[in-house]
């Protein structure tokens, strides 16, 4: 997976992802990260790529000549002929897990991230992108958007865990949130774990943990619950 990451902030996006599984995918080289600055391709000497907007409003608005001409150099350089360009937007299709799922098989995704007010609306119009948004709340800009979403993505790829079972099991896979989970000691504060996962008995350890996921899917989530109900599972 090449993602691809069109921003005034790369540092932010380089730095983010340089931890953590993120940061081993990209050792590894099963994801490379491509930050390109729009600053660069501002066509004056002082690197200005925002402006006041038509017709008032309080802010600046990234100029639609910096970032068509970064998205051009891009496309150039990638050689990809069907990229996934994506921008972040709070006007988006909210993200999700299946959304994750369904990019995690693309070989490039573009990242297009506007900050202050956005980007003028003519760059949007050539460049095409598909509009996610990360939830009903306004961001300071695309990139924090962008950065979650290579995340949730990368994970899902083979290899980037540890083991190919844990994106298996988490929640959401199976329109199910994830079973509690406990590690040493066995009581703490009081609090033991349940008898069953000490056990050994697989099948009681697998059944409890359906029943518990389900549980908990019915109390914290109703709307996946009815879901999930709705499916016949
Ligand atoms: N940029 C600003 N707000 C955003 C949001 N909610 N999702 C994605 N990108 C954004």
């Amino acid at each position: 997976m090449n993602y691809h990451v069109m921003t005034l902030f790369p540092e932010m996006v380089n730095e983010t992802l340089s931890h953590s599984i993120t940061g081993r995918a990209l050792d590894n080289g099963i994801i490379t990260l491509n930050a390109v600055d729009i600053r660069d391709y501002a066509q004056n000497r002082y690197k200005h790529v925002d402006d006041y907007i038509y017709g008032g409003g309080s802010g600046m608005l990234i100029q639609a000549e910096p970032v068509w001409l970064c998205y051009q150099d891009l496309i150039k350089k990638t050689g990809s002929k069907r990229p996934r360009v994506l921008y972040m937007s709070p006007q988006g299709r909210t993200f999700n897990q299946s959304m994750a799922q369904a990019l995690s098989h693309n070989e490039d995704i573009i990242f297009l991230c506007g900050h202050y007010e956005g980007i003028d609306e003519r760059a949007i119009e050539l460049i095409n992108p598909v509009h996610v948004s990360l939830g009903d709340y306004v961001l300071t800009g695309g990139e924090l958007a962008a950065i979650v979403m290579m995340d949730a993505i990368t994970r899902l790829i083979p290899g980037a865990l540890g083991s190919d079972d844990s994106a298996t099991y988490e929640s959401f896979y199976d329109g199910l949130l994830e079973y509690p989970q406990y590690t040493r000691p066995p009581v703490y504060e009081g609090l033991e774990v349940p008898e069953v996962l000490l056990s050994g008995n697989h099948k009681l350890i697998e059944e409890w943990r359906k029943e518990k996921s389900i549980e908990r899917t019915k109390d914290r989530r109703p709307d996946m619950y009815e879901k999930y109900m709705k499916k016949g599972i």
